[in-house]
């Protein structure tokens, strides 16, 4: 176990690395030049990070040192005799294509057609040579590659390239230095045959800058989408926060086998092919947000993570809450913020809370790990921007960028702490973001308790809040947290009032935001002519669960009339999730009559936004609805909420619907627009409501749609509903699909995905069948996502059996994939997490397997952490 409490500062310092790479495919040799220097306040001896590593020779100060001086075991090498100044020279030889974990230096592809490249986040710089592999250990890089010009005709490293030229034998070299000290995480090379997309760029302070793109020769025709939101994101940072990027060169580089997103190594980010390669024939419109948002997020890595990086992994959202809350700000301006902030906040609910709420719960800022590779998580990324997005809040728009500014300055070229950031933002405005920090240190929701008291004759609306830790261990004892409540009142007709609160107006404004520091307290508004309705928490002002004593009337009265979207689609959530208990209790059905009521009005209402709209006819997802009962029978929520969609349909009517559906299928192009997204979002969803309805008829359509689809999105979503819904005609067009997309890896994950998604008991055996597929295989972490990942993760009435037969298979894939890739296999074994909430039958086929599986010798660590927590 490694603790934030011993942290101590690095007793070796590396203040130059001169790296010499001799690439070969099954082979590749590499030497290491460290000038050292040594904290005089302390004499521990020096102890370099290595995994597996085969030294081939060694010395220090130019004299080769003899067996007794130094010591290779356990994965550090000891080396006696070094001083302040010291060279310390080292060779080893790696063997890029037996690296099946993608950790380190590996083969992307084949032995004949792939490339090579590194992953070093977070601690796979050991796997490549012999360093003190921690973040706060900053250094300036020179790398030199060489290899034979045929076979490797690109070579890349990060920073800028300095020289370059032929060498015997058909060989070539090329040489990158990086001006910026940085941590050996963000370490990169890439060498290989590799297509390349340019374009110039000038930053704002006048630095020209080639971006350049590489990828296969099949897929650089799909690079073009990233290179404009890669140009957008430059301009964007140095708008919004002034920051200009700092190399003459600025490489991206697409691989279909990687762990991970991307990377954002310094000057030459390295991406997964399904966040970066974008075209209509292939990509959805949800994917294509989503290439603009990986795009953004690792180049606003430059700045937040590489110029100002993290002093030890506990500070790991330093840098990934803070870059994801910049992506979604960017993404928000780029596209439709409302929508945006639900796509987020569904997210956070889906993956963050349940998370949260179970045995893998951690503090955004953990206190210790075994494995850190395990801490790439739902909360260290969307809580971590949730987080960030409160303290926005509270300094408002300027206040926050004063503060960022402070923070970039003050910490430029420095390993910096959670604490060194509320510092900044602080005393750049004058005050104290200290309370802030216990939101940091404690894991779980926390509950906001909400009930309003109107008194007619006083005028007098008083807001009582109250908060209330989440349980488990200590949760009594926990100081209260600052949550920000922002708010509105609205009158019966859907008018919002005016807010005085206790005698002091807010200016003219009708939203404010009011802090919950307290366990409780009343705020007292006055003036209120009329009984309000409270529109809290808007835009999601913290992440918390909301408890209020609405009415099913008061929920549909802000779903029809709050103008902050994302609180009426929030009022729609609460209402549709009352809706459904009133399903599941049987005991009455207003919250559903009023649910269906409310989207029947906005279903007939032009001025709605189609996209929204959407959004708004669908109700919270089974995870989601999960999450709110304590013995969980998967299979029958997928039941009750089919159900529930269906009354809703039925409200609609099927006429509706399919006049809806024509007048969207009305319009064809594929065009990126949001209006056009808007549509072929809404699209899906009418006709996804129409097969609850019309099972024959939606097919029709969804056939047709599958056969004209002029794009992607338009195609997938008539498969999906032609393959849930069962429609015989599902079997031809995943056929069609097959042929047309065949060597399309990116469009063949999605067939795999879609099948692995149908509902039910039908799932395990289709699951079975595609695994023994020739284009199925347990070495591409993207093809294990889009079959066993979208099995035990997007399809819970598929995954759950009663018979733990999906459990059985989960874990039987887990010890196969865990030899090959321990990260891919820890991330999928999550898929256990929430076991314990189960009801009683599938808890106890879910424990014994578990139970087995923690007993199987010879995991890996990241599995056996990520097994051995959920166990208990
Ligand atoms: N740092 C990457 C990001 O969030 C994620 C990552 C972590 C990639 C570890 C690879 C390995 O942008
Ligand atoms: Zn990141």
């Amino acid at each position: 176990m490694i603790r934030l409490c011993d942290y101590r500062a690095p007793a070796w310092r590396v203040e130059t690395v001169e790296l010499d790479f001799d690439l070969g495919i099954d082979a590749s040799e590499l030497r290491s030049r460290l000038r050292l220097r040594r904290d005089p306040a302390q004499d521990a001896p020096l102890r370099l990070d290595g995994e597996n590593l085969q030294l081939l020779s060694i010395s220090l100060d130019g004299v080769p040192l003899p067996a007794t001086a130094y010591r290779y075991a356990g994965n550090v090498l000891e080396v006696d005799g070094a001083h302040d100044g010291s060279v310390l020279e080292t060779r080893v030889r790696l063997r890029p294509a037996a690296n099946t974990a993608l950790e380190g230096l590996y083969l992307s592809g084949s032995r004949e057609a792939g490339f090579l490249l590194t992953q070093c986040e977070a601690e796979g710089f050991r796997h490549i040579t012999f360093f003190p592999d921690r973040p706060d250990v900053l250094s300036s890089y020179t790398v030199t590659l060489r290899a034979d010009r045929e076979r490797f005709p690109v070579l890349l490293a990060g920073g800028n390239p300095d020289g370059a030229g032929e060498l015997e034998g058909g060989r070539h070299w090329a040489r990158f230095v990086d001006p910026h000290p940085k941590p050996s995480y963000l370490f990169a090379l890439v060498a290989g045959r590799l297509e390349v997309l340019e374009r110039d760029y000038v930053t704002a302070d006048g630095r020209a800058v080639q971006l350049k793109i590489w990828a296969e020769a099949d897929a650089i025709d799909r690079c073009h989408y990233a290179m404009d939101a890669l140009e957008r994101s430059m301009r964007w940072d140095e708008q919004a926060y002034g920051r200009n990027y700092d190399l003459d060169v600025f490489h991206v580089v697409a691989t279909h086998d990687f762990n991970m997103g991307a990377m954002e190594n310094k000057g030459l980010n390295i991406f997964n092919a399904k966040c970066l390669l974008a075209d209509p024939d292939s990509t959805t419109d949800d994917e294509y947000r989503h290439v603009e948002a990986v795009v953004a997020h690792e180049y606003f890595h430059n700045w937040s993570g590489n110029r100002v990086t993290c002093r030890d992994w506990f500070q790991l959202s330093l840098k990934e809450g803070l870059t994801v809350f910049r992506e979604q700000s960017f993404s928000a301006d780029m596209n439709s913020a409302p929508l945006k902030r639900i796509e987020d906040v569904s997210l956070l609910r889906r993956a963050q809370f349940p998370e949260d709420a179970g045995p893998l719960a951690h503090p955004v800022r953990p206190a210790q790990y075994s494995e850190i590779n395990n801490f790439y998580t739902a909360t260290v990324y969307e809580k971590g921007s949730e987080l960030v997005r409160m303290l926005a809040g509270a300094l408002g728009q300027d206040g926050f960028r004063r503060g960022m500014d402070r923070y970039f300055e003050r910490n430029d070229g420095r390993a910096a702490t959670i604490e060194d950031f509320l510092a900044a933002l602080g005393e750049a405005n004058g005050t104290d973001l200290t309370p802030y920090l216990a939101w940091y240190g404690q894991a779980g929701t926390p509950r906001l308790k909400a009930h309003g008291q109107y008194d007619a004759a006083a005028h007098t609306y008083t807001l009582s809040l109250g908060q209330r830790a989440p349980g488990g261990n200590g949760a009594e004892a926990r100081p209260p947290l600052p949550i920000p409540v922002k708010l509105a009142l609205f009158t019966r007709h859907g008018d919002m009032l005016p807010l005085h609160l206790d005698g002091q107006t807010s200016g003219s404004s009708n939203e404010m935001v009011v802090v919950l520091d307290q366990a409780e307290r009343d705020f007292v508004f006055t003036n209120v002519v009329t009984a309000p309705v409270p529109s809290l928490l808007r835009g999601f002002s913290a992440p918390v669960v909301l408890e209020c004593d609405y009415a099913p009337d008061e929920l549909a009265l802000l779903l029809a009339h709050d103008i902050d979207g994302f609180n009426r689609w929030e009022a729609g959530q609460q209402l549709a999730a009352r809706a459904y208990e009133n399903l599941r209790d049987g005991n009455a059905s207003d919250a559903l009559l009023a649910w269906c009521d409310a989207l029947a009005s906005l279903f007939g209402n032009a001025t709605i936004d189609d996209a929204l709209l959407a959004d708004l006819l669908t109700p919270p997802g089974e995870v989601e609805l999960a999450e709110r009962e304590s013995a969980i029978d998967p299979q029958r929520i997928h039941q009750l909420r089919q159900e529930l969609q269906q009354r809703l349909a039925a409200r609609l009517g099927a006429d509706a619907l399919r006049q809806r559906y024509a007048a969207l299928a009305a319009h064809t192009s594929i065009a990126l627009d949001a209006v056009s997204q808007a549509r072929r979002r809404l699209k899906r969803r009418v006709l996804e409501l129409l097969a609850l309805l019309d099972r024959d008829g939606a097919a029709e359509l969804a056939a047709a749609q599958f056969r004209d689809a002029p794009g992607m999105t338009d195609r997938l979503a008539a498969l999906s509903v032609l393959v849930r819904g069962g429609a015989p005609q599902a079997s031809t067009a995943l056929l069609e699909y097959r042929a047309r997309h065949a060597g399309d890896a990116l469009a063949l994950d999605k067939w795999f995905a879609v099948q692995a998604q149908l509902p039910g008991e039908p799932a395990l055996e289709r699951v079975q069948l595609l695994e023994r597929d020739d284009a199925f295989t347990l070495k591409n972490p993207n093809r294990v996502q889009s079959l066993l990942g979208a099995f035990v993760r997007n399809n819970p009435s598929g995954f759950h059996r009663i018979d733990g037969a999906g459990y059985r298979l989960l874990a039987e894939r887990l010890v196969s994939l865990d030899a090959l890739n321990p990260q891919v296999a820890a991330r999928l074994a999550t898929a256990f997490n929430g076991w314990q909430r189960l009801e009683s039958r599938r808890r106890e086929a879910a424990r014994t397997v578990i139970v087995e599986l923690a007993a199987h010798r010879g995991l890996s660590r990241n599995l056996a952490e990520i097994i051995g927590s959920v166990l208990n």
